[in-house]
């Protein structure tokens, strides 16, 4: 599949296949975030890559899913993630404007692991003082999203946006999900 198929194709995956990732390959995906753009080559971000079943049952209970359809949205028992790649920040390197690394780090690693047919879905809604003890993180960084991981066991679909931005599941659980129209988003030349 071309890069360009393989964007377009990607969805946020919540229901996950019980099949290990292996090291190597998560290891690949934190390589392609540490060569992702970086505002003035700084690098300011770190990583925790979690595939133990014992710390991967602790770190689900810090993860709220699909906030809109909740709690249909949650992995089902027995379709959790496999693997979560925490991404940190560092602090002492850069305190705020880091934002935008996290985002060229993440999507690296959404792509990188797409193209191993592996879903992912990227958190922002994480309890951090329970993730931070549980992962032993130091005060002088920054938890900021966490990638969970695995080889999908759904197939969300997109649609064109009418009403409503709010993903919804129908009555066979196949989520849907609007995206605006690319008419209503593109301006050339001026706007
Ligand atoms: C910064 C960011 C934070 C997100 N946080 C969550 C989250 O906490 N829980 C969740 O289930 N999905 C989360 N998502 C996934 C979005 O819900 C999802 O990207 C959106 O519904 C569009 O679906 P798509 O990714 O399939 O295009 C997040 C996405 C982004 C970019």
């Amino acid at each position: 599949m071309s890069l360009y198929d393989l964007i377009i194709s990607r969805r946020s995956i919540r229901q996950f296949k019980q099949e290990p990732v292996s090291r190597d390959i998560l290891q690949k995906f934190i390589n392609a975030s540490r060569l992702a753009p970086s505002a003035a080559n700084r690098q300011p971000l770190e990583f925790v890559v979690v595939d133990e079943e014992k710390i991967r049952k602790e770190v689900f209970t810090c993860l709220k899913w699909a906030a809109y359809i909740a709690p249909e949205g949650n992995p089902k028992p027995g379709h959790e993630p496999v693997a979560y790649i925490v991404v940190l920040v560092n602090s002492e390197i850069r305190e705020k404007g880091f934002e935008w690394d996290v985002g060229a780090a993440i999507e690296n690693m959404i792509l990188a692991a797409l193209e191993k047919g592996i879903g992912s879905c990227w958190l922002l809604s994480v309890d951090r003082e329970k993730l931070r003890e549980i992962l032993n993180i130091p005060e002088n960084y920054k938890i900021d999203s966490v990638l969970a991981l695995g080889y999908p066991d759904e197939n969300p679909v997109i649609e064109d946006m009418k009403d409503s931005i709010k993903y919804w599941k129908d009555q066979a659980r196949q989520l849907h999900v609007p995206k605006r129209k690319l008419e209503d988003v593109i301006h050339f030349n001026k706007f």
